[in-house]
């Protein structure tokens, strides 16, 4: 009897004999005289195997000449490998080629830059680069769940069509099905919404934190894992127009709570990569980036930094004149990327925590403090690519959240329901938005976001 086996299967069960089908893609075909050898990757783990085929079999000829890419089912008997680099190779007994591969095929050469791969998204899973990105990035994920639950918190799913702006940054999608030629207007002329599809100016969300607290004030400790969508004029190597986003809450805890949490999670996601998924990040270490995993093994083992915005802004104007940044610290700017750049990799080398921001340069929800003048706000920054995550202790007192939101010029009706958890019950409460794709940046080193996404959407494309 034989039967379909997968490759990670074969490998993790230490298979060495018996009959058994295997199904993948060609990587390469090494002819000799008697025999070839089909090295193919099914996809199922980082390693590829290899197939030897006597020139016996009657399809010979036509495998010898199959090129990268080509779809193969085969049946033939496990042994173990003499060749160096793998314990196991199968002799074919039965060889069917499933799909051959046109002339035309994009990813025929060995080595395509990762440009040319971002215009053939549709085919780079193929590549083992792809294939070993998109490995970690599923551990990751699991290993998300994995921690929260084990920490006793539910996964609550908020709504990606949402009436509310939990930012206050104006950077959503419209969602509407009036028609854009000949839309209702009201009396003063402006488009109608109130005749929308649901009765009033809809949205996709940009955060699930205003509805994830409404459930942290019931089940304390909860956390959403969902899509986010930002409308942000922002083109960089960090930036996307779709991204995922893990944001815990919880309730009866303040900000310090808040960023030992952020740590201990950010531990636990790294841990998990490396000893989950070894060969995955040993392969990306090599192809991209080189250091990869001493300079993780080095965060999971090193304090993380802790310092306020104020404490920032000193260290930055110390800097300045060495550094020449473009632009000048100062207290009260918003930190740039060059600055997020410096605490990172100049001041210090690995991830920093900047709490205590401005409160004018934070959300309208974040807690002021008794100084009046900041928030108690947290950013966790990380070399390479900057803040990672964003958090705070989030205000429950009901008049001075009244205060913010007009000092901000938002309205209040907007917020009636949020306000609402304020006046029942209230409690102390804050958490956290981890951007999950530059997490996967952050874990596999790759410079460009749009490298850890499927099917990257931002500013003029969204292909595929
Ligand atoms: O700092 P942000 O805007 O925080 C929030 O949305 C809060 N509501 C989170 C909370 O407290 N529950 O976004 C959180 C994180 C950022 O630190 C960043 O990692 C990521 O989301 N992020 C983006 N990632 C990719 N592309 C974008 N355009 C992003 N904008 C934010
Ligand atoms: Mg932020």
């Amino acid at each position: 009897m034989s039967s379909l086996h997968s490759v990670k299967k074969i490998i993790k069960d230490r298979i060495h004999e018996g009959s058994v089908v295997v199904e993948g893609w060609v990587r390469f075909v090494r002819k000799s005289k008697q025999f070839c050898f089909v090295v193919f990757n099914d996809g199922s783990t980082q390693d590829n195997m290899q197939i030897v085929v006597d020139a016996s079999l009657s399809n010979y000829a036509e495998i010898s000449k199959m090129i990268n890419g080509t779809s193969i089912s085969v049946l033939g008997d496990l042994r173990v490998s003499e060749g160096k680099g793998q314990a196991v190779e199968l002799d074919a007994k039965e060889f069917t080629i499933v799909g051959h591969v046109e002339a035309d095929y994009p990813l025929q050469k060995k080595a395509t830059s990762l440009e040319f791969l971002r215009e053939n998204a549709h085919l780079r899973a193929r590549t083992q680069l792809f294939g070993a990105v998109f490995r970690v990035k599923n551990a990751l994920s699991y290993a998300t769940h994995r921690f929260f639950q084990e920490q006793d918190f539910y996964w609550i799913h908020t709504p990606i069509l949402t009436a509310s702006d939990c930012e206050g940054a104006g950077e959503m999608f419209r969602v509407s099905t009036l028609d854009p030629k000949n839309p209702p207007l009201d009396d003063k002329g402006e488009i109608d919404y109130t005749k929308d599809y649901f009765g009033a100016p809809t949205h996709l969300t940009v955060s699930g934190q205003l509805n994830v607290e409404c459930f942290s004030m019931g089940l304390n400790k909860v956390y959403t894992f969902g899509p986010t969508f930002r409308a942000e004029n922002s083109h960089t190597h960090r930036h996307l127009s779709e991204f995922w986003m893990i944001e815990p809450e919880i309730a009866f805890a303040g900000l310090d709570e808040v960023a030992d949490l952020a740590i201990e999670y950010m531990k636990y996601l790294i841990n998990y990569c490396l000893s989950h998924c070894p060969k995955e990040l040993e392969f990306i270490e090599k192809r991209e980036s080189p250091g990869l995993v001493e300079r993780l093994q080095g965060v999971v083992t090193s304090e993380v930094v802790k310092i306020t915005y104020t404490k920032a802004i000193e260290i930055l104007e110390a800097a300045h004149a060495k550094e020449n940044f473009e632009f000048a610290p100062k207290w009260g700017i918003d930190l740039q990327t060059e600055h997020e750049r410096y605490l990172t990799e100049g001041f210090h080398q690995g991830p920093v925590i900047v709490t205590d921001y401005p409160k004018d340069i934070k959300a309208f929800y974040m807690k002021l403090s008794d100084d009046g003048k900041t928030v108690r706000a947290m950013d966790v920054l990380v070399p390479g690519i900057g803040e990672i995550i964003g958090g705070s202790q989030r205000e429950e007192k009901l008049d001075t959240l009244k205060k913010r939101i007009k000092e901000m010029n938002l309205s209040e009706s907007d917020y009636w329901w949020y306000l609402d958890l304020r006046k029942y019950g209230t409690a102390p409460h804050g958490g956290f938005g981890l951007g999950f794709e530059r997490m996967v940046q952050y874990v596999t080193g790759l410079h460009n976001i749009r490298d850890v996404m499927a099917f990257p959407r931002v500013q003029g494309n969204a292909k595929f």
